[in-house]
């Protein structure tokens, strides 16, 4: 079940300085060169590279932004977000197509976009179907509907730190559902698309996982409640003393497509 948005921080609560969005920009894009290899598998499919409009829903501070643009300099390339300060801190980094907005309720008229696509943003939103239909509302017909990436905590495999971590993790996140991944066939479903869904597996060895180790730590220790403080202090202990060639993590991160019909 979903936890309620005023139960939880969100990135929309701590993003509150340049500073942070300097934190969750390297994050970002740490997370965005994890799953490349199926991004481009999944630009084929949906044809972006003979898109002319295209949207991207909770670009946040423009990470995935900066890739379509250097892919696709002809095209226009709008970035919508709710968070002003993600925005503000992507106007510096050049991307000047963007328009503060809540993807529940897009400020866009009806069959604008070839592609209209999302990264990592359903795990946040209490009402995902919602969004779909949005997605579907703007996108032309015979255009096409992405979400790039969506993990899925509950299937996470870590190795030695198991157990320990993934509840640690699964309790402190802030998203509204940690678990969105496996349901995208369902909320596309939902929203009257049959989509074509995917897992990239993402399996980080050696000094990968500790970077990736260390970057939850730090995300963790932004949003984390009090009370599982001293949890993290000894787990981060823990990892720190552990060889990068005895750890591991595997993250199912799942896609889904669908194209709006003629
Ligand atoms: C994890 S970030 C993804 C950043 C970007 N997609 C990328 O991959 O580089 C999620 C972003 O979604 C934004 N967001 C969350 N809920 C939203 C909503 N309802 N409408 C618009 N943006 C939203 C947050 O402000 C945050 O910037």
């Amino acid at each position: 079940m979903s936890r309620k948005q005023s139960e939880r921080l969100t990135p929309n609560d701590i993003l509150l300085s340049t500073e942070k969005a300097s934190f969750f920009d390297n994050l970002y894009r740490r997370q965005l060169s994890w799953t490349k290899s199926t991004r481009n598998y999944l630009y084929r499919r949906i044809n972006l590279l003979k898109a002319e409009k295209i949207l991207e829903v909770g670009s946040g501070t423009g990470a995935l932004l900066q890739e379509l643009n250097d892919l696709l300099s002809k095209a226009d390339i709008l970035g919508i977000d709710f968070n002003p300060i993600a925005l503000g801190y992507c106007r510096k980094n050049n991307h000047s197509s963007l328009v503060q907005g809540d993807g529940n309720k897009l400020p866009i008229q009806n069959d604008v976009f070839d592609v209209t696509l999302c990264n990592y943003l359903l795990l946040w939103l209490d009402n995902p179907v919602q969004l779909i239909k949005e997605f579907y509302r703007v996108t032309k017909p015979g255009g096409w509907i992405a979400c790039l990436a969506e993990p899925d905590y509950g299937g996470r495999i870590d190795h030695p730190y198991g157990e320990e971590w993934k509840e640690l993790l699964c309790s402190s996140l802030s998203a509204s559902d940690p678990n969105v991944g496996r349901k995208l066939p369902q909320l596309f479903s939902l929203a009257g698309l049959q989509a074509t869904v995917g897992l990239q597996s993402v399996v980080q060895i050696s000094d990968i996982v500790k970077e990736m180790y260390n970057d939850e730590i730090n995300s963790l220790k932004l949003f984390l409640p009090g009370k599982l403080r001293s949890k993290l202090k000894d787990l981060q202990q823990s990892i720190s003393l552990t060889k990068p060639s005895e750890m591991m993590s595997f993250m199912p991160v799942f896609y889904a497509y669908a194209r709006k019909p003629s």
